[in-house]
């Protein structure tokens, strides 16, 4: 169900989204090649939407717990596994985009907010041996699906903090050194994505990366984007609709684009 601010940013984007014909600069070229529209596939993607097919049959009723912005669907309290498999995750294309964003990054310290059935963090797990995730969710049914889905996928490089983001995000920065890849999945509100924001900043470096997911969810998830996009650290942002990644290597000229996905 997309509301008429979704339906005019949407426009908006298709009306200023340029592709690799538009892209002088070589990191930008190379990147949209890469990763936006890499070819790079891995033999994990269809295991990977096996088990996405599966939760999307899945008849078992949950109890969601909802700290975020919660969910335009259904507001119900109880939920069906399939139901929130249909309206709550990305598709297999910005799955298939994170993995090879991560895998072009070399990141090893991933961090993704908002876990809900698991299936975006086991595509980051997988993109490399070295990846070591970090995956935050606050509703106890929909954690306990993902951890469940973790060990049989024999997926053993992640961690699962449950709890509120608020609480619980505070105690993770503090004993970080570093994130190379954080994914912004969970609270999509105004205060809270500004607030996440600036917990993970002193952990970043030159090549880390941001991705915040649903800048056009809201009024408010745009004005965060925009102001995100604004923040004097930030040194090249880039728009593809569905998502907005913000990089910081100083190497850069400040730059914005918006990006055909
Ligand atoms: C859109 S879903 C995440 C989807 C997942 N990243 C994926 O792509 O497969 C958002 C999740 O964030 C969780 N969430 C929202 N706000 C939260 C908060 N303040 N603390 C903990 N979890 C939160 C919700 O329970 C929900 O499961």
């Amino acid at each position: 169900m997309s509301s008429f601010y979704q339906i005019s940013k949407f426009l908006e984007y298709k009306l200023n989204a340029v592709d690799r014909h538009s892209l002088q600069a070589p990191f930008i070229f190379n990147f949209y090649e890469n990763v936006m529209k890499g070819k790079k596939r891995s033999g994990v993607f269809d295991k990977i939407e096996s088990y996405r097919r599966e939760l999307l049959k899945n008849e078992t009723l949950i109890a969601i717990e909802d700290f975020g912005a919660g969910s335009r669907v259904s507001k119900s309290a109880k939920r069906t596994v399939k139901d929130l498999a249909r309206s709550g995750l990305s598709s297999r294309k910005f799955s298939e985009m994170l993995f090879r964003l991560s895998d072009y990054t070399e990141s090893v310290d991933i961090v993704e907010l908002g876990t809900s059935l698991g299936i975006n963090t086991l595509y980051l797990a997988k993109s490399s041996p070295k990846a070591r995730v970090t995956t935050f969710e606050g509703c106890r049914e929909s954690a306990q699906i993902a951890i469940d889905l973790f060990k049989r996928a024999h997926q053993f490089n992640i961690e699962v903090i449950r709890g509120n983001i608020d609480l619980t995000l505070p105690g993770f920065a503090k004993k970080t050194n570093k994130v190379d890849l954080v994914y912004f999945d969970a609270n999509h509100q105004f205060d809270a994505t500004l607030r996440y924001y600036s917990q993970f900043l002193p952990l970043i470096h030159a090549d880390t990366v941001f991705v915040i997911d649903d800048i056009y969810w809201s009024k408010s998830m745009g004005k965060a984007w925009k102001e995100l996009v604004q923040q004097p650290e930030v040194t090249l942002s880039i728009d593809i609709f569905d998502a907005g990644l913000l990089f910081f290597n100083k190497d850069f000229y400040k730059e914005h684009y918006v990006l055909a996905f």
